[in-house]
């Protein structure tokens, strides 16, 4: 039976939506939120999803808010026009829904009343849940960064790794690939991986089942506190938001890096070679060195 309750999905542009007064965020992307998987059946009145770009990801999302609302509950989804917003009608009639659609500031919005009868939302759920994948072993889930293979920054940075010391951290650590790789080395005492994305946090955790090994779910913006004194960071840093490349985002990280390690650690990174990590690298570092490049990647290696 439902409590009245009100989710929200994301974080939209201001003024692009109202979103329902108390709504519980329920994006994976939000430290803090609520899973939406552990929301009950027709426990919301009003839904409210900014779809997220891939199709598993986006119908698992979708299947899980069509599942928590009451028959007669409202549901709107929305996506930009170019990041799957033309597709959401689709998406949404095939559950059994009648879409009514509207155009507006580069988006597509649908709006659903939540019909008695659906369907095929326990495959569109189980086809983007968590698992093991087997082309990398690893736990993952569809909507967490290159979730079923591995990055080839990160493959280059893999191959270009010394054999790491004392304690340290990965930042938006992932499913735990480069952390992974870091605990093969004996001389390390202790790894804090710091990931915004609860998916990637879960997984990460039974990934890097290990002793040296916390995991946190948070923003590496808003997580100095916790990473003082550390004797290397490993990072592929994001350079998108939401979405949208974001250069700021990675030099946030290189700031980030700096500050948490001693005087004299190491900060290990790979980016993509166009993006121009030089200057905030040498304003961060009292050294940096180019340690490989190949297919479009760039391995530095930073010292403090
Ligand atoms: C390029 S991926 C690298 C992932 C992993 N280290 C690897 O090499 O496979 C960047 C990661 O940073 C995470 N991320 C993005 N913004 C973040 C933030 N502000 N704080 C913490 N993690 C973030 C993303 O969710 C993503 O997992």
């Amino acid at each position: 039976m439902s409590q009245g309750g009100a989710i929200l999905y994301g974080a939209p542009a201001p003024g692009l939506i109202e979103a329902p007064a108390g709504a519980v965020q329920v994006s994976p992307l939000i430290p803090g939120s609520t899973d939406i998987a552990s929301l009950a059946d027709g426990s919301l009145e009003e839904a409210v999803i900014l779809a997220p770009p891939g199709t598993l990801e986006r119908d698992h999302v979708l299947a899980h808010a069509l599942r928590a609302l009451e028959v007669g509950g409202a549901l709107t989804a929305f996506a930009p026009q170019d990041k799957g917003g033309s597709r959401l009608k689709k998406a949404l009639e095939r559950f059994g829904c009648e879409v009514t659609e509207e155009a507006r500031r580069h988006h597509r919005f649908c709006y659903i009343t939540r019909p008695a009868a659906l369907k095929e939302l326990s495959e569109a759920i189980a086809a983007g849940a968590p698992r093991r994948v087997s082309a990398t072993g690893l736990w993952s889930q569809p909507g967490v960064f290159s979730w079923d293979r591995i990055d080839p920054g990160t493959e280059l940075l893999l191959d270009s790794l010394p054999e790491l010391a004392g304690k340290g951290a990965d930042l938006g650590g992932g499913l735990g690939v480069l952390g992974h790789k870091v605990l093969a080395g004996a001389a390390v005492t202790g790894l804090t991986v710091v990931e915004i994305d609860r998916r990637a946090v879960e997984a990460c955790r039974r990934n890097l089942d290990d002793p040296r090994v916390e995991v946190i779910w948070a923003d590496v913006r808003r997580a100095g506190d916790r990473l003082s004194g550390l004797d290397f960071v490993v990072m592929n840093p994001p350079f998108h938001d939401g979405g949208a490349e974001d250069r700021s985002l990675g030099v946030a990280f290189i700031r980030a890096a700096s500050a948490a390690l001693r005087t004299g650690g190491t900060c290990w990174l790979t980016a993509n070679r166009h993006l121009p990590y030089e200057s905030p690298l040498g304003e961060a570092f009292a050294r940096v060195t180019l340690r490989a490049e190949r297919g479009g990647y760039k391995i530095y290696e930073a010292r403090k």
